[in-house]
């Protein structure tokens, strides 16, 4: 596999993209460089040559930088052994005529947790590609991760898929593979096949018993048990996580054999904040409290990503803060696409995340006139146009861990970011004076830092305002601002368009309104 590896990035004008991991920190690297996913995803159905016209248009309104868009298993493989990539053919082609890159996301086994992606001669076939047994005996609307003919069949399809991706994609438009879509089950916590049952009742597998994932799991270490002995009330649970992700690390092993490049699994989440039994989510993906038996079960899964539907900041922040790790870099690959969660935006940027994109940029039947289109996608679209031209310096800041944000919370409190010699103190709301004024009632604002250097700092936010509080060597000094600037970030340059003062930068510090704005402003000690 090396040996490939290595015949593909010296032979080509394009090398492959890879993630880099040091000290703790990830980077995404395309064309050798730190990435940041500014990205769209397009609604289930979208990945058509009749729809991708009108997904282009809603892409390029959105000033994206990638892609996401499904593949379906039913299409690539219509009957057994046959396989059609023209379709795949085509995202890479018109990718290039857009210049976006592609996350393709591999609707097969598992999409929401069902079959629904499998070909028809699948489907028709439940005896050989059965479901999961539910506790009464019926077959629930999953399939079942347990069986090797389902295995085989998903190993075969992405083999061929990423085979052809070698050749099709020379200029390494797709960047990242999305393994399933939200695999688990929903309607049974486990398969209770007899084929399963053989399997829970036998010892746990050696790799899930090192101590290390035992007390990430926060069970007893013990030396030997099965599923029940070892895991308790949870080991229904554990044992169809450790089955699918098994089952998905086989895949993307297969898959990386052929054209090595990132690949993850992303996850219906659960409620990260009250513990709850999997009788209350999707039993068996990713979710915050299995990543452990994930990333014991299925080493070629570069990331483990959530798709954030849930509300309310305490409980985004924290599956964000959950998502982040290690061994595991942070990826929002799907967010429900509501301005209330644009800011997170920048937590995910402030994190050193790889990237963030909302779910469904395409019009799906919901939108008719073009003006209808672009009110929707405005509140993403705004922050992606403003990002644009600085994309590639806030992938490198975002990766060195330059950048700091406050969101806005449903309190609305004002937030201090830590600057060194200097503390902002970020007010929300958008007053014309008084920094205590809260009008925002939704919790929109949002402000991201970069220290440009001691006393200089790029801001960009929403909804907020910021003032300075010297402190650490400048403590107890006065101080008053020496420029604020509003302009843009450009090939590493700030271009200013104004200088910003009087009522603009007096009664509170320089003022955020709806619309995301860039400001580079200098302080200085008096
Ligand atoms: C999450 C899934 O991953 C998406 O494919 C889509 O079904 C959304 N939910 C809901 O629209």
């Amino acid at each position: 596999m090396l040996a490939t590896l290595h015949v593909i990035g010296q032979t080509r004008a394009h090398p492959l993209p890879r993630l880099f991991s040091a000290s703790g920190r990830h980077a995404l690297i395309v064309d050798e460089v730190p990435y940041f996913i500014f990205g769209v995803q397009a609604h289930n159905s979208s990945g058509w040559p009749a729809m991708l016209p009108q997904l282009w248009n809603a892409y390029e309104a959105m000033h994206a930088n990638t892609l996401e868009v499904p593949v379906y298993w039913e299409q690539i493989e219509p009957l057994s052994g046959q396989f059609d990539f023209s379709l795949v053919d085509t995202l890479i082609t018109q990718a290039i005529n857009h210049h976006a890159h592609l996350v393709l996301l591999w609707f097969a086994t598992w999409k929401n947790g069902s079959n629904h992606y499998m070909p028809e001669w699948m489907k028709r076939d439940a005896a050989k590609y059965p479901n999961v047994t539910g506790k009464n005996g019926k077959p629930v609307d999953s399939p079942s991760p347990n069986e090797e003919a389902t295995l085989e069949a998903d190993i075969k399809a992405f083999t061929a898929f990423t085979r052809h991706l070698v050749r099709a994609d020379e200029q390494r438009m797709i960047i990242m593979i999305q393994i399933e879509n939200e695999a688990g089950a929903w309607g049974s916590v486990r398969d209770y096949s007899s084929t399963a049952q053989k399997l829970f009742d036998s010892p746990v597998p050696a790799e899930l018993m090192e101590p290390s994932t035992l007390k990430a799991l926060q069970v007893p270490v013990v030396q030997s048990g099965n599923w029940k002995k070892v895991f308790g009330d949870r080991a229904d649970e554990y044992f169809h996580a450790w089955s699918v992700a098994r089952f998905i690390g086989q895949v993307a092993a297969a898959g990386k054999h052929e054209y090595p490049i990132p690949m993850y699994v992303n996850a219906a989440l659960r409620d990260p904040l009250t513990n709850p039994m999997a009788t209350n989510y999707e039993s068996g993906g990713p979710t915050d409290n299995v990543i452990p038996i994930w990333k014991a079960a299925a080493p070629a899964i570069n990331i483990l990503a959530p798709d954030i539907y849930l509300s309310s900041s305490e409980t985004i922040l924290k599956v964000i803060e959950l998502y982040d790790r290690p061994d595991n870099p942070l990826f929002v690959p799907e967010l429900g696409w509501d301005t209330e969660r644009v800011k997170y935006l920048y937590e995910v940027l402030a994190r050193g995340g790889i990237g963030f994109s909302p779910f469904g940029v395409d019009d799906n039947g919901r939108d008719s006139a073009q003006t209808e289109i672009s009110a929707r996608l405005a509140p993403f679209a705004n922050e992606y146009a403003t990002t644009e031209p600085m994309a590639g310096n806030l992938a490198k800041w975002s990766f060195e861990g330059k950048i700091k944000a406050a969101l806005e919370r449903e309190d609305h409190a004002d937030q201090i970011i830590n600057l060194g010699n200097w503390k902002a103190v970020v007010s929300f709301g958008s007053g014309e004076r008084k920094v205590s004024e809260k009008i925002n009632k939704e919790s929109n604002g949002k402000l991201l830092v970069v220290r440009l250097d001691e006393n200089r700092f790029l801001l960009m936010g929403t909804l907020c305002r910021v003032s300075f509080i010297p402190s650490g060597k400048n403590a107890g000094r006065e101080w008053q601002y020496l420029k604020v600037e509003e302009g843009s970030y450009e090939n590493g340059l700030f271009k200013p368009r104004r200088i910003l003062n009087g009522d603009e930068t007096d009664w509170g510090g320089p003022r955020f309104g709806p619309k995301p704005t860039v400001l580079q402003a200098e302080v200085i000690l008096r």
